[in-house]
């Protein structure tokens, strides 16, 4: 690379003085960005292609330019490359080394291009490549909650509003409900798609650029689906990155709200799940203890997942509309949610096939809280024609009476209830089973076992 005596790098050609040391030290991001190093070698490759097929360089140049990046990539792969702190970041380093290479005709493969319109492109592109990554890892996560969720069709536990017995479901029901969730989370990932398939390359530094480049053609060959539309925006626009920031934040929040209610099953007030020696961790003084730990780590990452969100709305929120050296920072963001989410996702799948459930305490605990109390109610409506606020009152006496004897509402005799109903017929009762109150859900998106069976075969139809 051309250099000159103070400093080594092109850009210091006009500046007579070497770069703070603490600057250069703590303002370089290579560590961060050389992550990057495979999409910045094909946003090279895709514009010099472009800048010979517009004839602003030569077939001669283009190539010795290929055959450089080309090398480059290998370095890097087979660890040879010498990274330089210097250098600032990933683009700088490259382009030196391809000086290095092919000498002074490194110098054409920067026309008409910008490293503001160049690291917008890398990190686009690293974005998409890793949201697919994700949604692969939530595929995985969804069929390990149907596979638990087919196990565990007939399995009863007490649906719960404020941590209080309700009403009775089916476990597999609840897992169901995990599944939507995760299924929202690759539909968020996937309408991120759209911004991210707009490729910055082309807008220089921010006003365009005069040559004659054919931004339809990088866009092609760098496989976005078009270009953007304003370049002054586009080296400025990191809502792709806010996005991605985003969705990861409710992924993330997500399974720690799963955890955290796995948690509290597995406790030893609960006991409704044990977890596989796999996924628990001992205590260092007590011998006897297996935590849930693994559940307590997906909890916790969610606080610096969302901490990243709200870095880089902080960061951009007083931004004038450019590029600014702020935004720097963004791609340290993104890569530390991503390598936390796609930790998180895999330890979840684990966690998920490392759940042991104890059916029966589950069910002993649906008995407690007269959870049928609705079911009661709903048929006294259906059977006795009370308007449902009549029922309502009528069942909350019944309780009051239940909980007074110490009784189940199925305990309380014929005699008990017609103090209340006089009328009361005994095919009442028939509704304070648990599984018949289960089953009688068959409202769309219900708990009721054929539903569970309709929305496990719809899911599993979906994912093939
Ligand atoms: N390392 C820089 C970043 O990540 C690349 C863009 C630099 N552009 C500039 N005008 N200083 O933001």
């Amino acid at each position: 690379m051309s250099q000159n005596k103070n400093n080594n790098a092109v850009w210091n050609t006009r500046i007579k003085k070497k770069t703070s040391n603490i600057f250069k030290k703590v303002g370089s991001s290579i560590e961060v960005d050389k992550r990057l190093y495979k999409e910045d070698i094909f946003t090279s490759v895709s514009h010099a292609e472009m800048l010979y097929k517009q004839k602003i360089i030569t077939i001669k140049i283009k190539d010795k330019i290929l055959w450089g990046l080309k090398r480059i990539q290998n370095e890097i792969e087979r660890k040879k490359f010498k990274f330089d702190r210097d250098l600032e970041d990933i683009h700088m380093n490259i382009e030196n080394r391809l000086f290095e290479l092919i000498g002074n005709d490194a110098g054409y493969l920067h026309s008409a291009r910008s490293r503001n319109d160049q690291v917008v492109t890398d990190l686009k592109l690293w974005i998409k490549k890793s949201s697919t990554e994700i949604d692969n890892l939530l595929l995985k996560v969804i069929k390990s909650l149907i596979k638990i969720s087919e196990k565990n069709i007939y399995s009863i536990m007490p649906g719960f509003t404020h941590l209080k017995n309700a009403q009775p479901i089916s476990l597999a029901h609840y897992f169901l409900s995990n599944v939507e969730m995760f299924k929202r989370d690759q539909f968020r990932f996937s309408c991120s798609m759209k911004s991210l398939n707009q490729n910055p390359l082309g807008a220089g530094a921010f006003s365009g650029t005069s040559f004659n480049i054919d931004r339809w053609y990088t866009t092609k060959k760098l496989k976005f689906k078009e270009p953007t539309n304003n370049s002054l925006d586009t080296v400025s626009d990191r809502d792709f990155v806010l996005d991605f920031l985003y969705n990861s934040s409710v992924c993330s929040m997500h399974i720690s709200r799963i955890a955290e209610e796995l948690i509290i099953w597995n406790s030893d007030q609960f006991k409704f799940i044990s977890l596989k020696d796999n996924i628990v961790t001992g205590s260092s003084i007590m011998p006897q203890k297996k935590n849930p730990d693994t559940l307590e780590f997906l909890r916790g990452k969610t606080g610096s997942i969302f901490g990243n969100l709200f870095s880089m709305l902080t960061i951009v929120k007083g931004l004038p509309i450019s590029y600014f050296k702020d935004l720097q920072d963004d791609k340290d963001l993104v890569f530390r949610s991503f390598d936390n989410l796609k930790n998180c996702l895999i330890i979840f799948d684990e966690v998920i096939n490392g759940v042991i459930v104890n059916k029966k305490v589950m069910l002993e605990a649906a008995k407690v809280g007269f959870t049928t109390a609705t079911d009661f109610a709903d048929a006294l409506v259906k059977n006795m024609n009370f308007s449902f606020r009549e029922a309502y009152m009528l069942t909350a006496k019944v309780v009051n009476l239940a909980e007074k004897k110490n009784l189940a509402l199925n305990e309380l005799g014929h005699e008990d209830l017609k103090k209340i109903i006089p009328k009361i017929s005994l095919d009442v009762m028939q509704n304070l089973d648990l599984k018949n109150s289960v089953n009688s859900k068959k409202s769309y998106g219900g708990t009721s076992f054929e539903n569970i069976k309709k929305m496990i075969r719809k899911h599993k139809k979906e994912i093939k």
